[in-house]
């Protein structure tokens, strides 16, 4: 499989395209700092320099020919104003999106965040408001088009090893946290698993093998 991972040298790309790579698959990570192809190679993918927040759909379509996939696990990251929030979480998501239509590639795996899918509550500091109302209108557009869709809404991120177990489900799963690590796994397994299109689904650590977590929401 062929799969292009918008954000490809965020933390989470970075173990997807690893275990890819493992099993034989072929990872190409769109970044936009060319002083990052280096990593993305070591993870064992293929570096495209491509900057979500100045490419044009056209531009996009043509680096998805081929393609039998493609995940959106791009942010503007912690530190970044509301504004980027807008440009990068929802306008990439869309970019990516676009281009997938054009380029005839129907698999598409968003990474998205617990608490989207409801307005901030209210008194939130406003970067927090920004980036989730930018995640719900990511994941809104995403539903309404004609492709082979899955919203996958981790909860809190960490850097801890992979535990290969997980709390996986549609909405509402209670919040927590969730290894970089098993989210990545968890993408690799909704990728080969029809049964998860057109699903939105939360994500936590849990006691679900991955395996068996997918099966069951397939
Ligand atoms: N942090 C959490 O607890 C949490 C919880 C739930 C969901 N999420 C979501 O999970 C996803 C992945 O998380 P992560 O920790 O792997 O993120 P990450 O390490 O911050 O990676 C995000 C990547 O997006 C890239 N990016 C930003 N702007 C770009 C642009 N204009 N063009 C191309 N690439 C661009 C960044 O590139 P640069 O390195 O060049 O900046 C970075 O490599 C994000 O969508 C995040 O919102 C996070």
């Amino acid at each position: 499989m062929r799969v292009v991972i918008a954000g490809g040298h965020g933390k989470i790309a970075l173990l997807l395209e690893r275990l890819l790579a493992e099993r034989g698959d072929q990872a190409v990570g769109l970044i936009r700092n060319p002083a990052h192809v280096a990593d993305v190679q070591g993870a064992g993918a293929e570096a495209v320099v491509c900057d979500l927040e100045a490419a044009s759909a056209e531009d996009v379509a043509v680096l998805l020919s081929g393609a039998d996939a493609v995940v959106f696990t791009a942010g503007a990251g912690a530190g970044s104003g509301a504004l980027r929030k807008d440009s990068v979480d929802r306008a990439g998501s869309v970019l990516m999106a676009d281009a997938a239509g054009r380029a005839g590639v129907r698999r598409f795996v968003q990474v998205s965040s617990m608490g989207a899918g409801q307005p901030p509550r209210p008194g939130s500091d406003e970067v927090w408001a920004a980036y989730i109302t930018a995640k719900t209108a990511a994941e809104d557009d995403l539903r309404a088009r004609d492709l082979d869709w899955t919203v996958l809404r981790p909860g809190g991120l960490t850097d801890a090893p992979a535990t290969g177990k997980v709390r996986l489900g549609a909405p509402p799963v209670p919040s927590g946290t969730v290894p970089r690590a098993d989210v990545a796994a968890v993408i690799v397994a909704l990728l080969d698993e029809p049964g998860t299109w057109r699903q939105t689904l939360e994500l936590i650590g849990g006691d679900s093998p991955v395996a068996a977590a997918v099966h069951s929401i397939s």
